[in-house]
């Protein structure tokens, strides 16, 4: 699906280990601050495993052949009657030169497409600060509670 004239979104299966890859080697430039480390060499075999995996999608946003942004959501399955699943966006990037022409956006159009298509009408977002003027300006809604994470040592 076009988002304008030159920058494209198209959904990542197993043969496009690559693209992810090279997403990888750059993606500090995809964070809120670009400063940080890249998350780094990914193998080929790590990351066609993870695109063929049916829990993920996985959207990507090129122009000319650059990557400028990218869309990352879980397909979670629900236990009680209605939409057979909900989605969880865990991450979502604009490159850093990209920020502010609708790309964000665009890649959360799709996804809205990919979901009625179907038939799951809800997605959740646990965001970081920076980003939730962005989340509510695209239909987003504060929920109660608190996101709690525990790392085992
Ligand atoms: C958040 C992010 C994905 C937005 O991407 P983007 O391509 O710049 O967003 P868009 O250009 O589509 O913006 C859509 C609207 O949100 C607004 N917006 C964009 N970023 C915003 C922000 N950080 N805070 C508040 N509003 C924001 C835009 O002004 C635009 O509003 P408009 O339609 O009234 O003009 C991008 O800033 C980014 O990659 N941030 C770093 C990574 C990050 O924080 N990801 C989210 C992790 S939870």
């Amino acid at each position: 699906m076009a988002t304008n004239a030159d920058v494209r979104i198209r959904l990542l299966g197993p043969d496009d280990a690559d693209a992810l890859i090279r997403l990888a080697a750059t993606d500090n430039l995809f964070d809120e601050d670009p400063s940080v480390e890249p998350s780094g060499t990914l193998t080929y075999d790590a990351a066609r495993s993870f695109l063929g995996d049916p829990s993920v999608l996985f959207w990507l946003a090129e122009s000319g052949g650059e990557t400028v942004g990218f869309l990352h959501c879980c397909i979670q399955r629900r236990r009680i009657p209605g939409p057979w699943a909900e989605l969880l966006l865990l991450e979502m990037g604009t490159h850093v030169d990209w920020r502010h022409r609708g790309i964000g956006r665009s890649l959360l159009a799709v996804m809205e497409e990919w979901m009625r298509a179907q038939e799951i009408t809800e997605v959740w977002v646990p965001a970081n600060v920076y980003a939730t003027g962005f989340y509510e300006k695209c239909g987003f809604a504060q929920d109660e509670g608190e996101i709690l994470v525990k790392a085992l040592g």
